[in-house]
């Protein structure tokens, strides 16, 4: 063989390699055939679509949201799509009393509890929808009272519901997963209690999971940095088209997180984008803030 069909079939190979590498992340559905599973949230389309792909896979599912129509529906969807238990508990986790529900009624319905899947955006919704997408900067209009709500929906709750189900993930070396975003990874101007808070769940979480281990603790801490996913709230408050058109499908995202979850990622990237991304701000932060100010 010539030097050069040598060198070409190394190369080949080398990339096939390397997306196999890239593609393999040990998953095994079977591991999820009944597992116990908590999910909060489903007003961003990301929660309700986690909870058909653990009810597939033949979980038993606890989902909780405010509205109690809808969670009936998805439960009875989860229902016909293979799950082994679907339950659900109504409530706003922005209430330590929900939250205490929430786990309460995850030991009595499981008496165990495998993953702890925290998506919720709860009773911060209609007004993050008018301002997360087009609303005025920090600077223009300092709202320190909607702050404070939304950090304890988004933030306080994530890290009351943790706690409240370490010591039964303890007992199952289970899993806690939180759906996060770039938003968590990199600074953005006019979203600044959204950064707010998904910064401070990487600071509490990823903190919490050295903890964890340190204490040769078997709980697994896996948070998702999400771009723009096509949920129902995108395609209704994204004047733009063409971001639109960009933004990637949400049944994709919530597999690429249920998958995480169960190989106990330290951190999912979706869409691939995210990674390289969340790379440059470690590396090169002042190069990232002038793209940022550029295209945002
Ligand atoms: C961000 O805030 C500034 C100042 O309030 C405003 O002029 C601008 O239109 C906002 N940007 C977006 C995308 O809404």
């Amino acid at each position: 063989m010539s030097r050069l069909a040598c060198g070409s079939l190394t190369v080949l190979l080398g990339a096939v390699a390397v997306g196999i590498y890239w593609n393999y992340d040990g998953f095994d559905p079977e591991s999820l055939r009944g597992a116990t599973v908590v999910i909060t949230g489903f007003s961003s389309g990301i929660g309700e679509q986690m909870a058909y792909q653990y009810a597939r896979l033949g979980a038993k599912i606890l989902i909780t949201a405010r509205r109690e129509e809808r969670l009936k529906e998805v439960v009875a969807k989860a229902k016909s799509l293979g799950a082994q238990e679907a339950h659900y508990v109504a409530g706003d986790m922005g209430k330590a009393e929900d939250c205490e529900r929430t786990i309460q009624t995850a030991k009595e319905k499981f008496g165990r509890l495998d993953y702890l899947v925290l998506n919720h955006v709860g009773s911060s919704r209609p007004k993050m929808q008018e301002k997360l997408l087009t609303g005025p900067s920090w600077d223009q209009d300092p709202d320190t009272d909607y702050f404070v709500d939304f950090l304890n929906v988004n933030l306080v709750s994530y890290v009351r519901l943790a706690s409240l189900a370490l010591p039964l993930l303890k007992e199952s070396s289970g899993r806690i997963v939180v759906t996060s975003s770039i938003w968590g990874k990199i600074p953005w101007p006019n979203v600044t209690y959204y950064c707010s808070a998904k910064f401070a769940l990487d600071g509490f979480f990823s903190s919490l999971r050295v903890e964890l281990m340190k204490a040769q603790q078997d709980v697994s801490v896996t948070l998702a940095i999400l771009g723009l996913i096509k949920t129902q709230n995108v395609i209704d408050h994204v004047k733009n088209e063409e971001v639109v058109k960009t933004a990637a499908p949400v049944d994709e995202a919530a597999m690429a997180i249920v998958r995480g979850g169960a190989t106990r990622a330290r951190e999912v990237y979706y869409p691939f984008y995210t990674w390289p991304t969340t790379i440059l701000r470690a590396l090169l932060p002042q190069v990232l803030d002038n793209i940022v100010i550029n295209i945002s």
